[in-house]
């Protein structure tokens, strides 16, 4: 099987870290394909805990290459700052390398970030704040500087001898912000850089080479498919691709997109969102806190701390996500959260404006009118974290996860009870 993709089904934070550290083990080559540090992959293991932003999830395993591809934003001082602190907790990152045609996260994209938000008032998006919005417009708009002109000394000199100056008439002209002088940034990110160098390359030949040989490779997704720009529930998204598609996965490290043989979507076994945008199964009572608080991983980002928000699981949302990305296997993660309520409910369609609808609508206006209408099923109140074999659930589980796979319509392979890599049930027979 030569490349996998794991991605989020949800608004992200499905446990995409958690899924990468079980799956690696079986390929050659991890990497990610997409975002920048306004991700955060939390991995528990033998090794720690750790929060991971840049760097892939295969890291923990000393023998894969872990790749961070052309479609990733990189904000250097933030990687420095990872492998570092991976190191200092014994995690080798020597086989860590960083594509030369990735975008640079410059100090004037969180810069840019935070001023718009402010500018958009009452129609913030509630980013992470790390500036991978603008650094992802800066390579639409092809204002981009990329890894491989930063570690060439002189093509970063004349790259941001045109770049800065267009960017500072931005800053001051539109944001009455104050402008960049030219060598603290010109020094600090040739700092950067020189560290950097001996990683930066061409990544793709790299994961074509390793296709080649007939390795597996492990393609890790950033967010998840609610927050793509087309996909997702626009303008409340990121500014990068997460889902499996053709401009995301394959396009973002560098390969074919028939190379992609399995999609693995992970999807909570409840909702969560962080920062606005429309949310129909969103519990604002007591229930949410529960949702939040539950277990041993409460709901907080990873990247900014923010509580994140919680609801019932909605089958309209995922099951859209699944045929989307062409989910083949489903990775189902904190189950385990669920296990003190006596019932659980599931949104299987929305009302809007008096019809029922099973697909999500283009418009926030029309999702934020659409009510969701649930399904009860009866809680387990039992403890599933130690139950590593399908049969080891209580029946109502097993009766709530087979309805899911039911909804979501892709086979359940994977089911979480717990952070740990080893807290988890594989499937024998997919439900
Ligand atoms: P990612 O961005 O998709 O990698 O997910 P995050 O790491 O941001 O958030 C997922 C959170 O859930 C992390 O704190 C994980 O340690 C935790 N987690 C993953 N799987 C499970 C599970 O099955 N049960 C519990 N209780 N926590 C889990
Ligand atoms: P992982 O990979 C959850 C959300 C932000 C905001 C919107 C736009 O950990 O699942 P951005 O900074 O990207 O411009 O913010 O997207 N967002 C995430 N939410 N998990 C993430 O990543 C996210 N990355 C961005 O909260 O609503
Ligand atoms: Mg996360």
């Amino acid at each position: 099987m030569p490349a996998t993709v794991v991605i989020g089904g949800q608004w992200g934070d499905e446990g995409k870290g958690r899924v990468v550290d079980l799956l690696a083990r079986d390929s050659t080559v991890v990497a990610r394909y997409s975002a920048g540090n306004n991700a955060g992959h939390t991995v528990i293991n033998h090794m720690g805990m750790f929060a991971l932003h840049l760097v892939p999830a295969g890291i923990f395993y000393p023998d894969k290459i872990c790749l961070i591809g052309n479609g990733v934003a990189v904000n250097p001082k933030v990687l420095l700052e990872e492998i570092g602190s991976l190191e200092s907790q014994g995690v080798s990152a020597q086989r860590l390398f960083v594509s030369d045609r990735a975008h640079v996260v410059m100090p004037y994209h969180p810069m840019i970030d935070n001023l718009d938000e402010k500018l958009r008032g009452a129609a913030a998006i509630g980013t992470t704040g790390q500036g991978i919005g603008p650094c992802f417009v800066d390579k639409v708009a092809r204002l981009g500087i990329r890894m491989g002109d930063l570690v060439d000394p002189r093509a970063f000199r004349e790259r941001l001898s045109f770049v800065l100056p267009y960017k500072n008439a931005v800053l001051s002209r539109l944001y009455e912000a104050e402008p960049l002088a030219f060598d603290d940034v010109y020094n600090a990110y040739s700092d950067y850089a020189a560290k950097l160098a001996p990683r930066v390359c061409d990544t793709s030949e790299i994961a074509r080479q390793a296709l080649g040989r007939g390795e597996d490779i492990l393609l890790e997704g950033a967010q998840g498919a609610l927050l793509d720009l087309d996909g997702g529930t626009y303008d409340y998204v990121t500014s990068s691709v997460p889902t499996s598609s053709s401009a995301g996965a394959a396009l973002g490290i560098g390969i074919g997109p028939a190379e992609i043989e399995k999609i693995v979507g992970v999807y909570k076994a409840y909702m969560t969102r962080v920062g606005n945008g429309p949310m129909p199964s969103e519990l604002l009572d007591e229930t949410s806190h529960i949702l939040r608080n539950q277990g041993p991983r409460p709901e907080y980002g990873a990247t900014t701390g923010r509580p994140r928000r919680t609801g019932w699981f909605d089958a309209v949302t995922s099951r859209y996500s699944a045929s989307l990305n062409s989910v083949s296997s489903v990775a189902l993660t904190r189950l385990d959260v669920l296990d003190p309520f006596p019932s659980i409910q599931i949104c299987t369609s929305y009302k809007i404006d008096g019809k029922t609808v099973d697909s999500p609508p283009a418009s926030i206006a029309a999702f934020d009118r659409a009510e969701p209408q649930l399904e009860e099923m009866p809680g387990w109140e039992e403890d599933t974290s130690s139950a590593r074999r399908f049969e080891d659930l209580p029946v109502n589980a097993q009766k709530y996860i087979r309805r899911l796979g039911q909804l979501i319509g892709s086979p359940i392979e994977v089911i979480s009870v717990g952070p740990e890599r080893e807290q988890v049930i594989i499937v024998d027979k997919p439900i």
